[in-house]
């Protein structure tokens, strides 16, 4: 299996540029399933769980042909499989957001359940229930959803608690449904308003993307579309958390700071120094970083998907802070491996108290999900000495080349058999 090495000391310096974003490149690809012509995507980044969510499209009818970070999705047209299975579905969680699609294309889907995963249980139950309130009929049996609707009809839906890919799920379904749909309490994440612009641009009718509510007029048929991927805001936070870990110099072309605001306020406030411009995101640091807690929310609070790596960075900090982990119930398990390279955190529930600065010293550590292992690379990059990071596949997931990223910016990262 594949590990990081990293040598750390480290000082990250120079110039990296975004990639497109994971989180919103995949419900993008799902809409292709909608879709009666070609859609061009661009700035699709080159990750596992995109190559994943394509080996499911083509499972289901549509090929796709890739020429750099562009990515060609031709519907067949050939009888094909309404069904996306357990094996692809339990390697990726957002295998589920086919399933809107494919009941409003084809009036019937069948996706397996995906279970819980390592940072919670992480249920479905809004989709389905959405989903139901646009007239389909849902049944669980086997560890698979089965959903039926001859055709969607448009209807008012309230999401008890804002869910990315359960509003996803719904904006797509919905885009096909015979008449107006009404969801509230919408997730407002930047990944849903580059959803609705893309399903906009094949004709659906959309209103009120990144509100709480969003408003859609169903529309009988959608077309193709061309359209490139936003830049990847949780990549682009990972690398200015480790410049201002290794009190460095990193400027990130591309990220946009509307995404990252939450973040950026907090990098900030420890101390460091934020310029925002054209190019994109440049961070500097010097000196001692200042402790500051934080609280994940949905957006456009600070994200779950930034907790692991800005915990990583504070055990930098001077003096306490307190994590607060707010959407998922089990998203503490990088502390363990940081405490194994000398970090001081204590946990307490949902909450975690991290005293620092910490003299962090490497260790060989194990990466149990994908921001996780991105919180390890971080520490490793601070601590003394050589660290390894083991089931590197997680990083794979979601980060784009990161050690070639990092080796660009100073750092000694290496990936090992
Ligand atoms: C997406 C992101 C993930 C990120 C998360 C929260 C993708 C592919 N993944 O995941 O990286 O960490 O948003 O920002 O975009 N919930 C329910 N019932 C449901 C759906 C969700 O109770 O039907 C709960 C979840 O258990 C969780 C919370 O809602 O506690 C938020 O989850 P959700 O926004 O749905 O996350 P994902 O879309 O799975």
């Amino acid at each position: 299996m594949k590990k990081l090495l990293i040598h750390g000391p480290a000082r990250l310096a120079g110039t990296i540029s975004s990639s497109g974003a994971k989180n919103a490149a995949l419900p993008l690809l799902a809409a292709s399933l909608l879709a009666e012509e070609e859609v061009e995507l661009h700035n699709v980044p080159q990750v596992q769980d995109i190559r994943t969510m394509l080996r499911l499209l083509e499972h289901l009818g549509v090929e796709n042909e890739q020429l750099g970070d562009t990515v060609l999705l031709r519907p067949t047209g050939r009888a094909s499989p309404d069904e996306a299975p357990y094996e692809l579905v339990k390697t990726m969680r957002a295998s589920v957001l086919a399933l809107g699609p494919l009941l409003a294309r084809r009036g019937h889907a069948r996706v397996s359940l995906p279970g819980g995963c390592a940072i919670g249980v992480r249920p479905i139950d809004l989709h389905l229930s959405g989903l139901e309130a646009l007239g389909a009929a849902v049944e669980l049996q086997h560890g698979y959803v089965e959903a039926r609707a001859r055709r969607l009809v448009g209807g008012r839906f309230r999401f008890s608690t804002p869910t990315v890919g359960g509003t996803e799920n719904l904006l797509m379904a919905a885009s096909l449904a015979r008449g107006t749909t009404v969801l509230e309490n919408c997730a407002r994440e930047p990944e849903i308003v580059d959803l609705a612009r893309m399903l906009s641009a094949m004709g659906a009718v959309i209103e009120g993307a990144g509100e709480e509510t969003i408003t859609i007029e169903g529309q009988d048929s959608l077309g193709g579309a061309h359209h490139s991927v936003i830049p990847d805001r949780i990549q682009d936070g990972t690398y200015l958390i480790a410049a201002a870990m290794t009190r460095g110099d990193v400027l990130v072309e591309g990220a946009r700071p509307a995404d990252l605001a939450p973040l950026l306020e907090k990098l900030d406030e420890i101390g460091a120094l934020v310029e925002t411009t054209d190019r994109g995101i440049r961070l500097r640091h010097e000196g001692e970083i200042r402790p500051r807690g934080i609280v994940t929310e949905p957006f456009p609070g600070f994200p779950t998907d930034l907790q692991a790596q800005y915990m990583a960075l504070m055990t930098q900090a001077k003096g306490s802070s307190t994590v607060v982990e707010t959407v998922f119930e089990n998203r503490f398990q990088h502390v363990l491996e940081l405490v194994r390279m000398g970090a001081d955190i204590r946990i307490d529930g949902s909450y975690a108290r991290v005293h620092g600065p910490a003299q962090l010293s490497g260790a060989s550590v194990m990466a149990t999900d994908l921001r996780a292992s991105a919180s390890l690379v971080l520490a490793g990059l601070v601590a003394e000495g050589e660290t390894r990071v083991h089931r590197i596949y997680h990083l794979d997931r979601g980060y784009e080349r990161m050690e070639s990223k990092l080796q660009k910016l100073g750092a000694r990262v290496e990936r090992i058999d």
